[in-house]
């Protein structure tokens, strides 16, 4: 399996002081977990394009988008310009979503696919081969904080046995009430990157809680 990597969630970090919160876990994890909400996809409304172009100049780490919007796809060359390098969005949104990976493409982006809670892996799986990423959601997208739901579990294992088994080089994420504990289960499962948000932005030290993660996940 890939080695694990890390990625916070800047939605549990402080708003007014987001490029310190970043700057703090810099070095010690792999890539920065960015949501936007639209309000209507998902009941609430997280920052938008211009929170992540001026967040841009402040790291090196790639910026992994996570839309949780009804129409992320008219907004991607935007996303591109204000500085991310990937972004995901929702099978439900795009019931064929290879149009939407090609135009992903298009802009220099590359493209990943999710699922919420009710959907189904079969929903998912005739994409596979056309994604960089595919995002297992451990609670229903919205808010951080979340308990997390253990039914992700087989989930992972399924989305793994047809990544190996087809030779295929997808990254595997959970995303959702991320803990130690939860990221050992979700590791064993076959997960490779790991979202946490409030599980080191809220800790008293955010670097320890990084530290706590990756030991979790160590094989
Ligand atoms: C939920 C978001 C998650 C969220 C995870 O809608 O997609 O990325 O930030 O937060 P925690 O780690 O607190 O469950
Ligand atoms: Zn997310």
């Amino acid at each position: 399996m890939p080695a694990a990597r890390i990625y916070p969630s800047l939605l549990a970090a402080d708003f007014a002081h987001l490029a310190d919160s970043v700057a703090l876990v810099e070095d010690v994890v792999d890539g920065l977990h960015v949501d936007v909400m639209d309000g209507h996809f998902v009941p609430n409304i997280s920052f938008g394009l211009s929170v992540i172009e001026d967040l841009r100049p402040h790291t090196r780490l790639f910026f992994d988008t996570h839309l949780m919007m009804n129409n992320p796809d008219f907004y991607f060359e935007q996303f591109k310009k204000a500085g991310c390098d990937m972004v995901t969005v929702h099978i439900e949104v795009y019931p064929d979503p290879v149009p939407t990976a090609e135009k992903a493409r298009r802009h220099g982006l590359k493209f990943g696919l999710t699922l919420n809670p009710p959907t189904p892996v079969a929903a998912v799986e005739p994409f596979i081969e056309v994604v960089d990423n595919l995002l297992i959601m451990s609670v229903y997208p919205g808010f951080g904080g979340q308990e997390f739901i253990p039914d992700a579990l087989p989930k992972l294992e399924r989305v793994r046995e047809i990544v190996d088994s087809q030779g295929l080089s997808a990254d595997i994420q959970i995303d959702g009430g991320i803990t130690p504990q939860t990221a050992s289960l979700a590791r064993k499962a076959g997960a490779d990157v790991f979202v946490a948000g409030t599980a080191i932005f809220q800790a008293a030290d955010p670097v320890e809680a990084v530290a706590a993660l990756r030991s979790a996940v160590e094989d």
